[in-house]
């Protein structure tokens, strides 16, 4: 079994031009956090009528790209989503593990609509999600504004803030259980009580399972690098792309800043106990890979014709939960990459991040 932990997002993706990210002060390829009033203001600007919502959140993205690959009932997702208000029951609070609970041991029916909707695209893929849910809070929600070839994400996280240390106390066992675990950086921001409870009660000692995590952003690696820092000496394979890599040497104070190479390279030995594995993606340049015996792999990625690439977003999820997926089934570092790869290159062929029901890629 696989565990992963993120914020659970709804996306709002939409085309927009570079006129309107320099109108706001956006990057076009950047993750950013904003609060309600942030977004409120960016949607205004934009016309209800050409909004697309799907699931998203970019940890549950990978956690769905890893169950789509493996046998059912292999991947479970956690973070927090809104519940909403008078629906409470069983507040006796007796054993609510296997159901959706909030942290104060309430039973809640009903998740907010956004948070159904997670809900659906996540169990439609196999998915078993255990929501901490958060009441007075909407479900998180993610603008994915996108230009051609790139995406910025202005994210408003709402509830996915409320996941606590308590919800991953409560499912100790089904941690304890997993073989793997997948925590996205992402996390550090709000939730980091939630990823010290996880990193310093319930994977200390634990050599036997195979830690995964993602740098998720460059303001992961530069606002909360201490953050981050605590977690990696217990991370055997750490995913993210070059920016993240570069912002984490840059913070970090790396000798060679500026050679993407010498600083995978260099992040395969930072704060670590154990050998890590370093793999970092360039979007259509090679993926870098480091393994457990400090060599650098550069790995082509295939080229897709401009007009094939529909929708970046999501790409970089897609390729963690393809390599996860295979990785987890005992593959090679390559072999993995090489199914990363897959799962990314067919997200970025179609728009939102869905994967088919009528075909699979085999393991
Ligand atoms: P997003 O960050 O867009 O997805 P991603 O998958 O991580 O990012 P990218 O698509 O930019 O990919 P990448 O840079 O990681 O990978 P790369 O380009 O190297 O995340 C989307 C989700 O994030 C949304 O659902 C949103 O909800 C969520 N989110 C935002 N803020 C959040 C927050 N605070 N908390 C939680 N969730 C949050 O590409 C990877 C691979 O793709 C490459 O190796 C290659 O195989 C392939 N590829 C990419 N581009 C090309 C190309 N041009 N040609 C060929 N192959 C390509």
């Amino acid at each position: 079994m696989i565990v992963g932990f993120c914020n659970p997002l709804l996306d709002i993706s939409v085309h927009v031009t570079k006129d309107f990210l320099d109108k706001h002060g956006l990057k076009e390829n950047d993750a950013i956090l904003t609060d309600e009033h942030g977004q409120a203001k960016l949607l205004q600007d934009l016309d209800p009528n050409t909004l697309l919502y799907s699931a998203g959140g970019a940890g549950q993205n990978a956690m769905r790209a890893s169950q789509w690959l493996l046998p059912n009932g292999t991947v479970v997702f956690m973070g927090a989503v809104g519940g909403l208000l008078g629906v409470l029951d069983g507040v006796d609070g007796v054993d609510n593990v296997g159901s959706n609970t909030n942290a104060d041991g309430f039973n809640v029916k009903e998740l907010d609509k956004h948070g159904e909707i997670l809900k659906h695209a996540a169990e439609g893929d196999g998915l078993r999600v255990e929501y901490e849910i958060i009441l007075k809070k909407a479900t998180g929600t993610c603008l994915c504004l996108l230009t051609p070839g790139h995406r910025s994400l202005v994210a408003c996280l709402g509830a996915a803030v409320g996941f606590s240390p308590l919800h991953i106390d409560r499912h100790a066992q089904l941690i304890e259980k997993a073989r793997a675990v997948y925590v996205s950086g992402f996390l550090l921001s709000d939730s980091h009580d939630a990823v010290d409870c996880l990193f310093s009660k319930h994977l200390v000692g634990e050599k036997e399972k195979l830690v995964y995590m993602n740098l998720s952003a460059p303001f992961v690696c530069q606002v909360f690098r201490e953050r981050l820092e605590k977690c990696l000496p217990r991370v055997d394979v750490l995913f993210g792309n070059d920016s993240e890599a570069l912002e984490l040497a840059r913070s970090a104070g790396f000798e060679e800043q500026q050679d993407i190479f010498k600083i995978v390279k260099e992040l395969a030995k930072y704060k670590t106990m154990n050998k890590r594995i370093v793999v970092i993606t360039r979007g259509p340049g090679s993926t870098l890979v480091v393994d457990e015996t400090l060599t650098l792999h550069e790995i082509p990625v295939p080229l897709i014709p401009k007009e094939d690439i529909v929708d970046c977003n999501g790409a970089g999820d897609a390729f963690v939960g393809g390599f996860i997926a295979k990785h987890y089934s005992g593959a090679s570092i390559l072999d993995s990459v090489h199914v990363g790869h897959r799962v990314a290159q067919m997200i970025i062929r179609q728009s939102g991040i869905v994967f088919p029901t009528d075909e699979r890629i085999d393991l």
